[in-house]
């Protein structure tokens, strides 16, 4: 089963976090179902961005991203090359690592 290893995020997971997953699980769901309390407000089906993550180790191991995360990321605050959706990140036997942005596109959450 791979890890996932989370950096520290001050209201994610403020020490960071290892989680043990089940290999082809969504990333979002393997956060969700550890606590984790991601953004997802269109329900992980790539159509909001609000699940966007950079993915610092590992990323080379997973399936590239389709054109429709690709559509979406170009609308994610703070793309970077390492950018993925956690909705269509699908877990295979590599450990990766996990950097959450300090900001989404989901306005309706921003103070
Ligand atoms: S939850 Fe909307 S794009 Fe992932």
């Amino acid at each position: 089963m791979p890890l996932i290893h989370l950096l520290p995020h001050p209201d994610l997971c403020p020490e960071g976090r290892v989680l043990d997953v089940k290999r082809g699980a969504s990333l979002c769901e393997s956060l969700l179902i550890a606590n984790v309390a991601i953004e997802h407000a269109c329900e992980m089906v790539a159509a909001c961005s609000t699940c966007h993550v950079y993915v610092r180790e590992g990323g080379a191991s997973l399936a590239e991203p389709d054109d429709e995360e690709g559509d979406q990321l170009d609308h994610a605050w703070g793309l970077e090359a390492q950018s993925r959706l956690a909705c269509c990140v699908k877990l295979r036997d590599t450990d990766i690592t996990v950097e959450f942005p300090k900001h989404t596109r989901n306005h309706a959450r921003e103070h």
